[in-house]
């Protein structure tokens, strides 16, 4: 299974500046040991999507609802990311179930429209320092994993210690091992043999100085990447971390 580099644009990004941090990575793409991602905001997704047509670069989102269509102002349905070129969504980032009260509920909810709509998701979960610190990390990611995620799941987890998120802290190396370990077991537990088949990614971050300890470790199969996916060159450098 090839590894996936997905970058989160997070709320970054202006029409102008599709050129700068897209059309860069059509070439390189081309000779990556890897498959390449990128989530720019709702707002940029038909532009994204356009500058990378005919490439191996696919074009995801950041969030998507629960329903397809109704009364719901401000919110993006699937069938509306689809429509505008996404094929893949992230869900359950630590950031949407922090700020906007996101359950494990409102994740498989969302996590089964995706998939309804032909959308890859890509579920998140993680645990707070304070978790980690009480020797809880794996009871609450495991949780999160039964919540989460649909009994018809079909797609990628992403385990995201949310206090490696933008802090420039990282795990061990025997955490990543145990908690993928940990994750992989889990999806097996459920999904019986189609849980071997699920990639299960790393974020928190991730830099071109830590991807190649990171991105070689057992079960980690890609990267979530958040700050480092705004430079071109050191989103590619991440993604050429990924072993032939
Ligand atoms: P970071 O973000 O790489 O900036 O730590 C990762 C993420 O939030 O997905």
């Amino acid at each position: 299974m090839r590894a996936l580099i997905a970058g989160n644009w997070k709320m970054h990004g202006l029409l102008a500046d599709v050129a700068t941090l897209a059309a860069p990575l059509r070439e390189p793409a081309e000779s990556l040991a890897c498959d390449l991602l990128v989530c720019p905001p709702a707002t940029l997704i038909a532009a994204v999507a356009a500058a990378l047509a005919g490439s191996k670069v696919a074009v995801g989102a950041q969030d998507c609802h629960a329903k397809h269509t109704g009364p719901h102002t401000g919110e993006v349905s699937a069938a509306m990311l689809k429509d505008a070129g996404a094929a893949w969504v992230i869900l359950g980032h630590s950031e949407r179930r922090a700020d906007y009260a996101e359950s494990d509920a409102i994740v498989r909810d969302k996590a089964e429209a995706a998939i309804a709509c032909g959308l890859t998701p890509i579920v998140c979960v993680g645990e707070t320092g304070t978790q980690k610190a009480a020797g809880r990390a794996e009871e609450v990611v495991g949780g999160q994993l039964l919540g989460s995620l649909p009994d018809d799941f079909a797609g990628i987890v992403a385990y995201e210690p949310i206090w490696a998120i933008g802090t420039g802290h990282i795990p061990t190396e025997a955490d990543v091992i145990a908690m993928h370990a940990f994750i992989r077991a889990e999806l097996v537990r459920r999904f019986g043999l189609a849980g071997h088949g699920f990639r299960i990614l790393y974020g928190g971050s991730v830099k071109p100085a830590n991807a190649a300890a990171l991105l070689n470790l057992p079960e980690v199969g890609g990267a979530l990447v958040g700050g480092a996916s705004l430079k071109p060159e050191d989103f590619l450098a991440v993604a050429r971390a990924v072993a032939g």
